[in-house]
């Protein structure tokens, strides 16, 4: 969704806050601006569309661009009015002498905006935002300060704001505040930053202070300071970012989502490093605050996320009724918070998130809280607001996640969800112990099997070559790989907007296969050994006998699948319990290479936003 930079300082200002906002593009936006100080001129420059056009535009400007000193930039991803030049940001009040820019929405913009006309000022878009630009001015107006004006105005806004102003009076100050939507600063030397989230920042400092709700951010170049919202001075602690600049670079490959998926055998390891290491020790799962009584009265779960994170969620259900017999509930975030649920003190709520800022997970984990229940929260992003919010925290240790479509994230997710639930059953004395060390045994494996599946992947390509231009699809499997063939068939919507749905196997028979001839493949996850097998493969055949397309991903080394099967595509060896963490990489791939034959925009699909900071 939308990310703001903002920098103060002697460098190239154009060019930093043009690096700031290629690193957050992955976020998804359909319009970009900036707005520079320069030689006591506000400068303003929009363009709709992707940052190269906003590049272009600056290119061409460049003659009348002399020497800023600071700026503020932004992209957008449309709210309130359609993407336009008039309603991308930076905006400004009536006079233009004073800018804004702004993540979130603001939900009584209305009545300000009906007061603020009745006042002169004159409005051009349709944004929420342009109030806050007359707004924080007609409080300049009174208090001649900025910082006080801004002060002044944000106690006026309600709903969810990161705001960075800039006034052409004060050169080389930037106010920054937020409630609701991240904001953070980067710290440097003869040279400050501001920004919505840390990839703005990387390639210039690691030294961060983190903004809390209703604080308000003053920087200049050699200064920072933040005070609350009554103007009382706060003493913020630098954080480091624990990231490297190159976790921002394709490193060779075609595109972010390619090298995400082969970074997996390492993410998996990451996330086991140091809490499994040993498969007669327990896992060492410290990050649950809960003692050990607590989870041992454990008897209900809820998990709520969204997207990828939901189909996470839903493998993790599977493997905590399985392990520890705990009854687990699955909930979207969007569906939780708008009904009465029944989620008390005794509820373990689990949020699951890559991003940690999905608005609506924040929401239903608020309302968990003030519940009194646990929240515990698996997310990627140990620094965002939802961590913040929990009793209990697991970092998933992806790394920085730049393609829209997740995957190594989810990745990740599905092996701090194995790690939790064994973990349960290791306190609840649930599962046999040889059981117990098989399952060790073969999550330590993972990876290099994970490898195997990433060291060929002709057959994959050759399926995508195959399939590229059919308009549906269906993927069916049953138990835990269910939510392989929702996520397997979210990839494919997700960046190749294919139509394909993942069904329940068994639910075929019950209407979709009425759906199904030639036209219209079924891609069937088949993993022998386990409980599911056969039933998968004879709902295989009812589609078989309706002409569909059949495309297996199996383990089977069975040749009577080649024969029923228009394409096999095979992974290794993996007992049906924890296939979940392999079956998910082909369809990655084959959802990543139909994409790409058909010429999509890979790591920024159409409409998608990587963090979703709107309900
Ligand atoms: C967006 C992203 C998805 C993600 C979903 C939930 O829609 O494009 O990839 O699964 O949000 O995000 P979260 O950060 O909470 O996992």
């Amino acid at each position: 969704m939308c990310g703001i930079v903002g920098y103060v300082g002697n460098g190239d200002v154009v060019s930093v806050l043009f690096r700031g906002l290629t690193n957050l593009e992955y976020r998804g936006y359909d319009s970009a601006g900036m707005a520079l100080q320069d030689q006591g001129e506000i400068k303003i420059y929009k363009t709709l569309g992707k940052l190269i056009n906003l590049k272009n535009e600056l290119e061409q400007k460049k003659p009348e661009i002399k020497h800023p000193t600071s700026g503020i930039g932004h992209i957008r991803w449309a709210t309130h009015g359609s993407p336009s030049l008039v309603n991308a940001h930076p905006h400004t009040c009536s006079c233009g002498r004073l800018v804004v820019v702004h993540n979130g929405i603001i939900e009584n913009y209305k009545e300000l905006r009906a007061e603020l006309i009745s006042k002169g000022c004159n409005f051009r878009s349709q944004t929420d935002t342009e109030t806050i630009a007359h707004l924080v001015a007609d409080e300049y107006a009174k208090a001649k300060d900025l910082e006080m004006a801004v002060r002044n105005s944000v106690k006026k806004l309600q709903g969810a704001y990161a705001i960075c102003v800039m006034h052409k009076d004060v050169p080389d100050l930037i106010v920054g505040a937020r409630k609701h939507a991240p904001m953070l600063v980067g710290v440097g030397d003869g040279e400050n930053f501001i920004a919505s989230d840390t990839p703005a920042i990387i390639e210039y400092t690691k030294r961060t202070i983190y903004l809390e709700d209703n604080e308000i951010a003053v920087i200049t170049k050699d200064s920072v300071k933040v005070t609350d919202i009554e103007g009382n001075i706060v003493t913020k602690k630098i954080e480091m970012l624990p990231w490297e600049p190159v976790a921002l670079s394709k490193l060779g490959y075609k595109h972010f989502m390619l090298k995400e998926i082969h970074e997996q055998p390492d993410v998996i390891r990451n996330v086991l490093n140091g809490k499994l290491y040993d498969i007669d020790a327990p896992i060492a799962l410290n990050e649950v605050k809960l003692d050990r009584d607590g989870l041992k009265k454990l008897n209900k779960i809820q998990i709520i996320a969204c997207g990828t994170s939901l189909h996470a969620a839903l493998v993790g259900k599977y493997l905590i009724e399985d392990f520890a017999g705990i009854s687990v509930d699955v909930e979207a975030s969007s569906e939780y918070i708008y009904r009465k649920t029944t989620t008390d003190s005794s509820t373990l709520v689990i949020g699951v998130s890559q991003s940690g800022e999905t608005a609506d997970t924040i929401t239903a984990i608020k309302q968990a809280r003030a519940k009194n229940s646990h929240v515990l929260i698996i997310t990627n992003r140990p620094d965002s607001n939802m961590a913040r919010l929990a009793d209990s925290l697991i970092p998933v240790n992806a790394g920085i996640e730049v393609s829209v479509a997740a995957t190594k994230s989810y990745t990740a997710q599905l092996i701090s969800f194995y790690l939790l639930a064994i973990h349960l059953a290791e306190i609840k004395g649930s599962l046999d112990n040889s059981y117990l060390k098989n399952i060790k045994h073969e999550l330590i494996q993972l990876p290099t099997k994970i490898e195997e599946v990433l060291s060929n992947t002709s057959e994959i390509q050759e399926c995508a070559r195959k399939f590229s231009s059919y308009k549906n699809f269906i993927y069916i499997a049953r138990g835990v790989n269910l939510a392989t063939a929702y996520e397997g068939a979210l990839k494919l919507k997700e960046i190749s907007y294919i139509n394909a749905t993942g069904y329940a196997a068994g639910e075929l028979k019950h209407g979709p296969i009425a759906m199904l001839d030639e036209t219209m493949p079924v891609l069937s996850i088949l993993i022998p050994g386990g409980i599911t097998y056969e039933k998968v493969l004879s709902n295989s055949e009812e589609a078989k006998a309706r002409n569909a397309k059949l495309i297996a991903l199996t383990s089977s080394t069975d040749i009577n699948i080649d024969a029923l099967f228009d394409i096999v595509l095979r992974i290794p060896q993996v007992s049906e319990i924890l296939s979940p963490a392999i079956t998910c990489v082909p369809l990655q791939l084959l959802a990543y290479y139909i994409a790409e034959f058909l010429g999509k925009d890979v790591d920024q699909p159409r409409n998608l936003a990587k963090s979703v900071t709107v309900e």
